[in-house]
């Protein structure tokens, strides 16, 4: 039976080894879309990033989502679970979204990051 002692010990080691090899975090540029193109409801077209600066320990967390506004529509993403390393992801434009010019994508990994302002119309 572990003493609280021991126990303190395994967990402070625990933690040692998770902070001595953190994730990258990987901000990974949007190549797609660029500013100012103009997408429709119901378009399926590939979001696209840079992958040429990889690191190794690369998150395992992936998510797409649009942004109206700066505002993240969270709650409905466009893609998820996708492979990061892949540079590529084709999302549809739901048929419900609302015209706009102020239209972004949201490329989460570790961190988000975000692309140029477009238009759906
Ligand atoms: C997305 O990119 C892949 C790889 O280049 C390509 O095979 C596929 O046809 C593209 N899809 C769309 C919707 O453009």
């Amino acid at each position: 039976m572990f003493s609280k002692t021991a126990l303190l010990a395994a967990l402070l080691a625990a933690v040692a080894s998770v902070t001595a090899r953190p994730l990258d975090v990987w901000d990974p540029e949007i190549t797609s879309p660029t500013a100012g193109v103009r997408w429709l409801p119901g378009d399926i077209h590939n979001i696209t990033w840079d992958t040429s600066n990889a690191p190794a320990d690369i998150s395992e967390v992936s998510m797409i989502v649009l942004a109206k506004g700066g505002v993240e529509d969270i709650a409905n993403p466009l893609a998820q679970g996708f492979d990061l390393r892949a540079g590529f992801v084709p999302v549809a434009i739901p048929l419900s979204t609302v015209s706009g010019d102020d239209y972004a994508i949201v490329l989460f990994g570790d961190s988000g990051n975000l692309s140029p302002t477009f238009t759906i119309l």
